[in-house]
């Protein structure tokens, strides 16, 4: 079988580093070996993301750019939300891209690389034609390779995707498809190879990733907080997360998970967007503010030292100056250790952009400024109260420099440390020295144990 040379570039979500993980999974008994750059590639992906208009911008210029490598044999691909949302536009404006899938296509790529090699037909422009983006009946993971190729540290498995929920402002219903939970013994069995491998950390990922309702092999639904009881006796599997949550599924199990299973990380995303009630009514959230405090209130009581995080989005139609101080106290109440934050950004398809009342380009970038300097601040605030404390770090990366490793603390934020390589993949006491921005310096309590286990 002769080597091939294959070019994966993500966009947007974590849920496509997933995705482009597995495309690679499928695509490696063909004989494609992952790149770096789309130089010289037999293949090139772009996995790409829909979620505000700048993603889409980034996408068309990557795709010029990628034009002038693009040879007789090169076979260009876009996949991903926009390539659901936009397949006919996309082969319209660069109709030298030869294949679009969506984000539940990707397991017949084989098919499609094998229809794209057959086609001689030129007529549609130079590119091929294969365009794959109804949803299927079948569920690509019933058809995934069952191993990572390529395992680290800390690795995703998604469990759940798509959303039925529907936020006026939001585009993910329309490209990812309806809700659907992956069955509990085929996520525990990704999970135990991957914990065979070395893995640590599994991140599970969703778009609403607390609506989890998978089937148990005794035929019951289970919850999230039951799913990660269930994965917590991996043996070797030291720390779980989840991501990304709605407040409307935020149950009684979870929040207890937080308290009752160690392997659970103190942290939290849950997005709100707004801190008021008016706006989140418009953008159909289904929750008040109120709930989402008192959520945050008893997760508190459960584990008080939990680290949370949030979404924000400014400027969403008929947003006013009050409005928006609504969301700003909300952040003062809550002491955010991490957000992220957006203007709102109009979508074709979605009621949002329809609604009068949008918000002036000016104002929406006045509000962001104002807003993450508050989120800023609070994350400052956060890291700084680490200067003194000892976190286990999972070293999980090597640092830029020579004898630098890089992990995380529970919390999530990153740390810098001087370490012996030795001590790469393993979870060691760190005492935080410094805090910046957004990373934390610190150095080493005890080592002892793992300096005494052989070399490999
Ligand atoms: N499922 C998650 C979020 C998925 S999208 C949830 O329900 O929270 C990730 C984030 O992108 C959202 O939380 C929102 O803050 C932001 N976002 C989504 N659509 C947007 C839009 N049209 N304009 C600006 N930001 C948007
Ligand atoms: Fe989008 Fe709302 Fe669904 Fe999240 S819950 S994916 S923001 S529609
Ligand atoms: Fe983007 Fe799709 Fe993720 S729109 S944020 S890649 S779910």
């Amino acid at each position: 079988m002769s080597q091939k040379r294959l070019y994966i570039k993500s966009y947007g979500c974590q849920m496509n580093v997933y995705d482009s993980g597995r495309m690679a999974d499928i695509l490696k008994p063909l004989g494609y070996q992952l790149i770096e750059s789309p130089e010289g590639a037999d293949m090139v992906i772009l996995n790409t993301c829909h979620i505000r208009e700048k993603a889409e911008e980034k996408v068309y210029s990557d795709l010029g750019r990628i034009r002038l490598h693009k040879g007789e044999n090169m076979i260009l691909a876009v996949a991903g939300c926009m390539g659901q949302a936009e397949g006919a536009e996309i082969m319209r404006r660069a109709p030298y891209v030869d294949i679009v899938l969506g984000p539940q296509t990707y397991h017949r790529l084989p098919e499609m690389i094998a229809r794209a090699e057959r086609s001689q037909d030129k007529t549609k422009g130079p590119g091929r034609g294969v365009l794959e983006i109804e949803f299927p009946v079948e569920s690509k993971f019933d058809y995934l390779p069952q191993d990572h190729s390529d395992v680290g540290v800390s690795a995703f498995i998604a469990i759940q995707e798509g959303c039925d929920k529907f936020c006026t402002f939001c585009v993910v219903p329309y490209t990812r498809g309806a809700e659907y939970s992956r069955p509990v013994s085929s996520i525990y069995e990704e999970a135990s190879r991957l914990v065979e491998r070395g893995v640590k950390e599994i991140t599970l990922l969703g778009q609403n990733v607390n609506a989890y309702h998978g089937q148990s092999s005794q035929g019951k639904e289970w919850g999230l907080g039951r799913l990660l009881e269930h994965l917590a006796s991996l043996k070797g599997l030291e720390r779980l997360r989840y991501m990304t949550s709605h407040p409307r599924d935020m149950d009684e199990e979870l929040m207890m998970a937080h308290r009752d299973i160690p392997q659970v990380m103190p942290y939290l995303h849950l997005p709100i967007q707004s801190g008021s009630d008016r706006i989140l009514e418009a953008m159909n959230r289904k929750h008040t503010r109120q709930h989402y405090l008192k959520i945050i209130e008893k997760l508190r009581t459960y584990k008080p030292d939990i680290a949370l995080s949030s979404d924000f989005i400014v400027g969403f139609p008929g947003e006013s100056e009050k409005d928006f101080e609504e969301t700003m106290d909300l952040i003062q109440q809550i002491q955010y250790a991490q957000a992220y934050s957006f203007k709102y950004s109009p979508r074709h398809g979605t009621p949002g952009a329809l609604m009068e009342n949008q918000i002036p380009e000016e104002i929406k970038a006045e509000r962001l400024a104002r807003l993450q300097e508050l989120l800023n601040a609070q994350q400052q605030a956060f890291n700084e109260a680490s200067v003194g404390q000892i976190f286990p770090v999972l070293l999980d990366r090597k640092g830029k420099q020579d004898g630098q490793l890089l992990g995380k603390t529970p919390y999530l934020q990153s740390v810098y440390v001087e370490a012996n390589p030795r001590l790469f993949g393993h979870s060691i006491d760190i005492r935080i020295e410094k805090a910046f921005a957004n990373s934390l310096t610190g150095s080493i309590v005890t080592v002892d144990e793992v300096l005494k286990e052989p070399l490999e």
